[in-house]
């Protein structure tokens, strides 16, 4: 059990960014990706689809013999990780814009967060600010149409730049001083995205806090690997092509 591969899923190649965080902090665990970009994004879809996705997707991670999950996607956590825990047995971390650490550390008051209209329309956001950003000017962004630039491996050039510029010049105008980036594709445009705001506004992502937790849960539930020899397999039902680009080609990609 303890060798079994920890198990992560996204709506595509967003959660690669998790995946390299945990990568650092347990690398003594096989790791099994999966990306569902063939229904890729999730950021529009109902709360009763993304259920639908998050449950299948889990599915396929436990047939393939994981021992926890990691929900790599902010849309697919907010949506249906209640739903998720109450229907599997194994562990679950998901991960959800960072509201918190942002709150605590803002001086102006404004934060901004960029996330899909899932994530931003689900209750567990609306729970997470209610709970511990109550008095913070919460600025929020559907970043409409990033997703699908991403999942066509644009990382940077004319058509990032223009769509992150509607999207975040408004927000740099309200003040905020700090960026949550609520959505794991994001960080793949942070050259970009340093390069159009203002230096002093700090950007925030969740994945450290991700890998911490999965340690945390791992450790708590004993199940830790102790392989000296590591695996990392890599699965997707769309297209192979931007998994492959973010991966430099090192890997194989598995076709379901
Ligand atoms: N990586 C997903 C997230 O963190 C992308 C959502 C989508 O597919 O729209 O929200």
């Amino acid at each position: 059990m303890n060798n079994s591969p920890i198990g992560i899923f996204d709506s595509g190649i967003g959660g690669i960014t998790i995946l390299n965080s945990i990568k650092r902090i347990l690398p003594n665990e096989n790791i099994i990706y999966l990306s569902d970009n063939l229904n890729s994004p999730y950021g529009n879809k109902s709360k009763k689809k993304i259920q639908k996705l998050s449950t299948k997707n889990t599915q396929f991670l436990i047939d393939h013999d994981c021992k926890l999950i990691v929900v790599a996607c902010n849309t697919a956590t907010t949506n249906s990780i209640k739903n998720l825990r109450s229907n599997f047995k194994i562990p679950f971390i998901g991960i959800e814009p960072a509201i918190k650490p942002a709150a605590i550390k803002t001086k102006s008051g404004i934060i901004g967060v960029l996330a899909t209209k899932g994530t931003l329309s689900s209750h567990l956001f609306s729970y997470t600010i209610s709970n511990y950003a109550k008095n913070i000017n919460i600025i929020e962004q559907n970043a409409e149409g990033l997703v699908e630039i991403i999942e066509k491996g644009l990382f940077e050039g004319d058509e990032v730049e223009e769509t992150l510029k509607k999207y975040l010049f408004p927000m740099v105008q309200k003040g905020i001083d700090h960026l949550v980036l609520g959505c794991t594709h994001y960080p793949l445009l942070i050259k970009t995205i340093k390069s159009l705001i203002p230096k002093n506004i700090k950007i925030i992502d969740s994945g450290k806090a991700v890998a911490k937790q999965t340690k945390k849960i791992i450790d708590k539930n004993s199940i830790k690997s102790n392989l000296n020899k590591v695996k990392y397999s890599f699965y997707c039902n769309g297209s192979p092509k931007s998994l492959n680009k973010i991966l430099n080609n090192k890997f194989v990609i598995n076709k379901i």
